[in-house]
């Protein structure tokens, strides 16, 4: 990957969960120019992640990526939102913040069947609270996720939100990925941004908006 020299304009972007989707989202974004900063519960893996990844990457705590970055983005397992909502308190608030974090019972536990039973958007608004969330990055493989910058615009990427302006932020950052963003509705829509729902997976923008058309929250 050819890496542009990390920009003082660009958003920098904390990544709470720094695995398969935080790593190659991060990857991606700080050979785009873009200051990175990949958290965990784990600094040394992060540090010898920063230091493969290079220039632009750094590795912190997730207070302190939340402290550094104009954008968060959470790539944690679901159960995990509880805690980070209440450890990270003020430092969300009015943050733009994707929410690529899926619930899975068996792995995170209550809190998934709750957010499946009232929807991932509008559970994650409420462990999260204060911050501009942008449902994104769902139902896309994380390895994909890596290399669709190769071929940009042809993958779409389903997103909701109840916040225009950080849907216009989000957006730039997905297209610097690779996906062409299509918003299909406000948070409420987070609930089919998932794996097992007809959104998952990878489909054209124009498909995207075909099946969003015929889902209601
Ligand atoms: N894999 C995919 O293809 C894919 C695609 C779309 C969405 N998702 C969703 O995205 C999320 C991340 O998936 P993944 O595959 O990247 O998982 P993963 O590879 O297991 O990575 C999870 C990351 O979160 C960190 N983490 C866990 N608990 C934490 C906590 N309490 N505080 C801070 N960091 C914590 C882990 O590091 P430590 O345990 O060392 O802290 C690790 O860096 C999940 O919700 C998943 O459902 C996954």
């Amino acid at each position: 990957m050819s890496a542009q020299p990390a920009s003082t304009s660009k958003p920098k972007i904390g990544l709470i969960g720094s695995g398969n989707v935080g790593s190659n989202l991060g990857r991606v974004w700080a050979s785009k120019g873009y200051q990175v900063m990949f958290s965990s519960r784990d600094i040394e893996a992060d540090r010898k992640l920063a230091a493969q990844v290079g220039s632009g990457a750094r590795a912190g705590t997730p207070q302190e990526a939340a402290a550094f970055a104009d954008v968060l983005v959470f790539a944690v397992p679901y159960g995990a939102l509880p805690e980070l909502g209440r450890s990270l308190g003020a430092a969300l608030q009015g943050k733009v913040l994707i929410d690529a974090c899926n619930p899975f019972p068996q792995r995170d536990g209550a809190i998934a069947d709750e957010a499946r039973a009232q929807g991932a958007g509008a559970v994650s608004a409420r462990l999260l609270p204060g911050a501009r969330i942008v449902r994104a990055f769902n139902a896309v493989g994380a390895a994909r996720m890596g290399v669709m910058h190769q071929t940009p615009g042809k993958v779409g990427m389903p997103i909701a939100s109840d916040d225009q302006a950080a849907v216009e932020v989000a957006s730039s950052l997905i297209r610097d990925i690779g996906f062409e963003p299509v918003l299909v509705g406000r948070l409420d829509m987070g609930r089919f941004l998932m794996p097992g729902t007809p959104l998952a997976g990878e489909h054209t923008p124009e498909e995207i908006r075909r099946i969003a058309a015929t889902l209601k929250p």
